[in-house]
Formats: C-alpha cells, sequence, structure tokens
C-alpha cells in the first residue's frame, strides 16, 4: 500500500515507517519542512503543516491508500479536527484505512478495575482533554466509506527515546531515580517497535470503526520503571517519589498528571483480534539492559544485524545477572559452553571445562547473596569474528533493593562469548576485582 504518514520523523513515526517498509508498504512522508532527511525509510515527501489545516490541502492524492495520522495534537479542538478533516475527506467513500493516534491517557485512572479494554467510557485527563473527540470525528468516517481506526498506545518505550528517557535523564541530573504521584502507580507501556507493528497490522487488517490499545505491558509499577531508569543512568539508589505538584513546576501541571495517572490498560483485543504479538523486552528489562544504557562496539559494521548480535549478548550478561542473584545454579551454568569453557573467579581460581565450573558453581552459588548481591552491565563488545566476542562487563555489589553497597570493590568481568547454533553462550571468563 502506498501510505501517508505525518509525524513519520517523529519517535513512533520512524518506527512505524521502518516497518511499514519492511512490510513492503511505500511510504509517503508529510514533514513540516521540505529539507530532504536522508537514510529515512520512505520514498517520497510531502510538505504540510497540521496546525495550518490549509496547507494539508492536496497532500492526500489518489494514489494514497492509507493515512497514518501521527502528528501530535496542536491543542487546539477546532484546528485538530480541521486537520483531521482536510487528510481524511479524500478517502471518503474509498473503504481506505485512516488511522489515527489518540493515546491511553484519553481512558483517565483506571482505579481499582484491572486491564481496562476498549469498550471502558473515556475521563480524559487535561492534557489530552478533547482527544476523545477526535476519536469520534475519525470513527464517523466510517459512515461515509472510510475504514476509520484508533490505536491508543500506552506509554512508549525503547529506541532509547520516549517517556522513560525523561525518567533516564532525571535520575542522571538529581543523582537519584524520581517517580511522581502516588508509591503505586502503574503506567501500561509498550515498546515503540511492537507498537509500529500493530500501526502496520491496524493499517493492512482492521475494520472499520474500530479502537486499539497498543499496549503490551498492562500494569508496570512506575517505581520499578524508575529503578531500572536510575541503573540506565548509573545510579544505583533508591527511587524516591515527588508529589505531583512539586513535578508540576517542572514539566508543568498537564503533563505532571499524566506522569502521576495510574492506569491499568489491556492490549488484548489487538493480540486476538489483528494477530499482534509484542515480543520485544519489556519496559523494565529494556531500561536495564537495552537502549537506554548504549554499548561500545568494535569490530563489526554498524547496523541491524550487529545490532541484533549485541542485544542477544547482553541478554546473556542479564541472564548471568538474574542467575546469580537468584542462585540459580542450572540456570548459571546453561549460559556456558558445553566445550572446554574456563573460568577465572575474582580470587584467582581457575576452573576448567564444564564438570569443574559446575562444580563450583553448585558448592559457592547456593547461600552466595545472602548479605547482598551484584548487577551486570555490558560496557564494551569487542567483535573477534562475527560469531565471537570479547565483552567488558562492569559489576557493582547492590542490596536486595537494587542500591549500591558503597564498601564493597566493583568487579570487572571479562567474557568471550561465542555464538553456535544461534545462540551466544559464555566460553571463557575472567574476574578481577577492581581496586582504586
Ligand atoms: N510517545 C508516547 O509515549 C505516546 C503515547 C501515546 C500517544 N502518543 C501520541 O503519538 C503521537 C506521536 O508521538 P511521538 O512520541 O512520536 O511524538 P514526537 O516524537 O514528538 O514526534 C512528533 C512528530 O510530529 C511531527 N509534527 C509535530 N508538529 C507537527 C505539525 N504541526 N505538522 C506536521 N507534523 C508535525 C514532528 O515533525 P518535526 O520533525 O517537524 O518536528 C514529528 O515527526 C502523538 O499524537 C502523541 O500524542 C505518544
Amino acid at each position: 500500500m502506498k501510505v501517508l504518514v505525518t509525524g513519520a520523523t517523529g519517535y513512533i513515526g520512524s518506527a512505524v515507517t521502518d516497518h511499514l517498509a519492511a512490510a513492503g508498504h511505500q511510504v509517503v512522508a508529510l514533514t513540516r519542512g521540505a529539507e530532504p532527511r536522508p537514510g529515512r525509510t520512505w520514498q517520497a515527501q510531502v510538505v504540510g503543516d497540521t496546525a495550518d489545516p490549509g496547507s494539508l490541502a492536496g497532500a492526500v492524492t489518489p494514489d494514497i491508500e492509507a493515512v497514518i495520522h501521527l502528528a501530535p495534537p496542536s491543542g487546539d479542538a477546532d484546528v485538530d479536527s480541521a486537520a483531521v478533516e482536510a487528510l481524511a475527506a479524500p478517502l471518503r467513500g474509498t473503504g481506505r484505512p485512516f488511522v489515527y493516534t489518540s493515546g491511553i491517557w484519553v481512558l483517565g485512572a483506571t482505579g481499582a478495575a484491572q486491564e481496562v479494554g476498549e469498550d471502558a467510557p473515556t475521563h480524559p485527563i487535561d492534557i489530552v482533554g478533547y482527544r476523545p473527540q477526535i476519536e469520534q470525528q475519525v470513527l464517523a468516517g466510517t459512515a461515509d466509506g472510510i475504514r476509520a481506526v484508533v490505536v491508543r498506545p500506552g506509554i512508549v518505550y525503547g529506541r532509547g527515546g520516549g517517556i522513560p528517557a525523561i525518567l533516564v535523564d532525571r535520575a542522571r541530573q538529581g543523582g537519584v531515580p524520581e517517580y511522581y504521584g502516588e508509591e503505586g502507580v502503574r503506567w501500561p507501556t509498550v515498546h515503540v517497535d511492537d507498537l509500529a507493528e500493530l500501526f502496520v497490522a491496524a493499517v493492512e487488517r482492521a475494520e472499520a470503526g474500530t479502537v486499539w490499545h497498543g499496549v503490551g505491558e498492562s500494569a508496570v509499577p512506575v517505581r520499578d520503571l524508575a529503578r531500572a531508569a536510575g541503573r540506565a543512568a548509573g545510579v544505583l539508589a533508591a527511587p524516591h517519589t515527588v508529589p505531583v505538584e512539586q513535578a508540576a513546576d517542572v514539566f508543568g501541571a498537564p503533563f505532571a498528571e499524566a506522569l502521576a495517572l495510574d492506569q491499568s490498560v489491556s492490549g488484548a483485543a489487538a493480540r486476538t483480534a489483528l494477530g499482534w504479538r509484542p515480543r520485544r523486552p519489556g519496559a523494565v528489562a529494556e531500561l536495564t539492559s537495552g537502549s537506554y544504557r548504549p554499548v561500545e562496539v568494535f569490530g563489526a559494521p554498524d547496523g541491524p544485524a550487529t545490532d541484533v548480535d549485541v542485544a542477544a549478548i547482553r541478554a546473556l550478561v542479564a541472564e548471568v545477572e538474574h542467575a546469580q542473584q537468584h542462585e540459580l545454579v542450572d540456570r548459571f551454568l546453561s549460559l556456558f559452553r558445553r566445550e572446554d569453557p574456563v573460568w577465572t573467579t575474582g580470587h584467582g581460581k581457575r576452573l576448567s571445562g564444564f564438570e569443574e565450573i559446575a562444580a563450583f558453581t553448585q558448592k559457592v552459588l547456593p547461600g552466595a547473596t545472602a548479605d547482598g548481591t551484584a548487577v551486570y552491565d555490558v560496557e564494551r563488545v569487542l567483535f573477534l569474528r562475527p560469531d565471537v566476542a570479547a565483552v567488558n562487563v562492569r559489576q557493582q555489589p547492590v542490596r536486595h533493593d537494587g542500591t549500591r553497597i558503597a564498601d564493597r570493590p566493583e568487579g570487572r568481568p571479562f567474557y568471550i562469548v561465542v555464538k553456535e547454533d544461534g545462540a551466544w553462550r559464555v566460553g571463557a571468563a575472567q574476574n578481577t576485582v577492581a581496586v582504586d
């Protein structure tokens, strides 16, 4: 399909255009300026400004087979309504899809209700006050022969961006992770690449007049997100909550209210009816060991194939951490290569071969975390060959609540990891205590 996308240069729009192109669609990006944007996954660019609906006349040419409207609201209901009218009108009577991006904040606080679905009434908070009206305007296009669809994303994360990146920046600036409002606030979340796949599914097969929640995890405690954001910022401290009034001084009252909103929202309908399969790591895992904490990579070309390998190596090290923290002997051992692995411990004890490593692990891991554990962060990956990499890890001692134990030294694990049968495993490992 030839798809016109507004907001194509944005956070969600960039992922949506990537996934549309990967699915074989042709993207026409509507941008505010005419300057070319090299490296983008679109075929053509048209100029238009959704805050100036008159500029949109002619953007939806007869060859456009679908529109995805991702540009944000202007703050003026009449302007946004006129923009929707300008973009949707040319599709009348064609049965072609018009996908409007709203958001789960239109539902308001969901309170005790668990996993609220698309049939729930809207109770918009101030920041999205008139958005339900725009949703209704879009859906009314069904009667005029438009395949009108609304997607309401949760809090979007991944690719190092979105609102979670604000948590990371705040933790870095303030030296302590923070979140907003009540202690138990939860956010429904979605990975930006999973969400982009939902947009592709919506354009390809959502029925006219339907609303979809783009939600991968229905209710993630924001305290956990803040702790993980602290980890991404290199701040191993207990998160603290900031009262909404105080957050309003930083973010403005409407956004502060949104950040403090407690919601539990279901994304099940899209899975069932559209076959949507969110499959990226969850928001906490992504913050802890994914795109929010860049890794230095050497010896491999920039590109998606290297990204996949680096992500898999980071996932392997995250597994090492998990197995250590939970004293999971078998899981820990499964991360080693079977054939002749070697491990030199932080105290210089050399273990040669799988059997020696297994015997040692069985002896020392149970009970090892009684007075604390450690976090493991990948800092540098050197590809020696496409299937062999040297990995520098930073190991920091922490209490069970994730806060740093200040008087214990860090470790500097060094792993040689090997890719066999598509899976990365540890072939050789050495740990060294870091003494200043
Ligand atoms: N991020 C989230 O967690 C989230 C959650 C739920 C809903 N949403 C909704 O999803 C949509 C996209 O969000 P996002 O996070 O991707 O936003 P974003 O990163 O700020 O991107 C906004 C995009 O819209 C374009 N744009 C802004 N004003 C425009 C205008 N007047 N005319 C034409 N294009 C304009 C920007 O283009 P330029 O390059 O010209 O700036 C950019 O491409 C928004 O409607 C947002 O409310 C986002």
